[in-house]
């Protein structure tokens, strides 16, 4: 299974948007993470389409978008024409959530579903085989900087064995909140193989050492 690390925008010096997200590239990410937030389904407003067009106009590494919103279905198209190449929509938004996943396939990119730390498992199963990815969420979303929720741990293991009980043992599974090399590695060790990391990664003068670092560690403790 291959090991991801995809730093999270939210977390650059917005001061230099773009030298951040070059930054992120050439110390060595797989791909990079950008969270969209509606003020509505977390409260928080953060970037839109204009900031993954730049990123898609900078960089040569894939766009992960991660939309924190109630209506997904009203615009991913807009971040796909931005240059998305992978959507992640949560399975708590307020829309017909497997018809927007479909939708997502139809416009070329690749389709991600979220949960929530309270989520239970079981939500998430009727779309798994819709998806390529299924995003954790390791800390409440709508902030960067919050503390790692463990008790994630155990929902990560029913999705992997879940994944791999039904003809799904390629599917990726990421965390997202309150990761670094350590608890990175708890999450590997329960299934996870992609690992969005904000201010552990974007907060080191080093990031290359940070993610080579991260992503040594997930290898190692990384369990299918
Ligand atoms: C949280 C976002 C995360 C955030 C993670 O709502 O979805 O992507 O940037 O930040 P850290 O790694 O600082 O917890
Ligand atoms: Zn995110």
């Amino acid at each position: 299974m291959q090991i991801q690390i995809l730093p999270s925008l939210l977390a650059a010096d917005f001061g230099a948007l773009r030298a951040e997200a070059l930054r992120a590239e050439n110390e060595g990410a797989d791909s990079l993470h950008l969270d969209i937030m509606d003020a509505h389904f977390v409260p928080n407003l953060s970037m839109g389409p204009d900031v993954v067009t730049m990123c898609k106009e900078a960089l040569q590494i894939p766009l992960s978008v991660h939309l924190m919103m109630t209506r997904p279905d009203q615009y991913f198209i807009n971040f796909i024409e931005a240059g998305a190449d992978s959507l992640l929509i949560h399975i708590e938004a307020d829309c017909d959530v497997p018809k927007t996943l479909h939708r997502i396939h139809e416009h070329g990119a690749k389709a991600g579903i979220t949960l929530n730390p309270d989520t239970p498992a079981r939500m998430i199963f009727p779309v798994i085989d819709i998806v390529e990815e299924v995003l954790c969420m390791t800390v409440h979303p709508g902030y960067g900087g919050q503390s790692f929720i463990r008790e994630v741990l155990p929902k990560i293991r029913e999705i992997r064995d879940f994944a791999n009980d039904n003809g799904a043992a390629d599917l990726d599974i990421m965390v997202d909140g309150g990761i670094n090399t350590e608890t990175a590695a708890e999450c590997a060790r329960a299934g996870t193989n992609l690992f969005v990391a904000g201010t552990s990664l974007f907060g080191e003068a080093d990031m290359k050492r940070a993610i080579d670092r991260m992503r040594v560690a997930a290898c190692e403790a990384f369990v299918s």
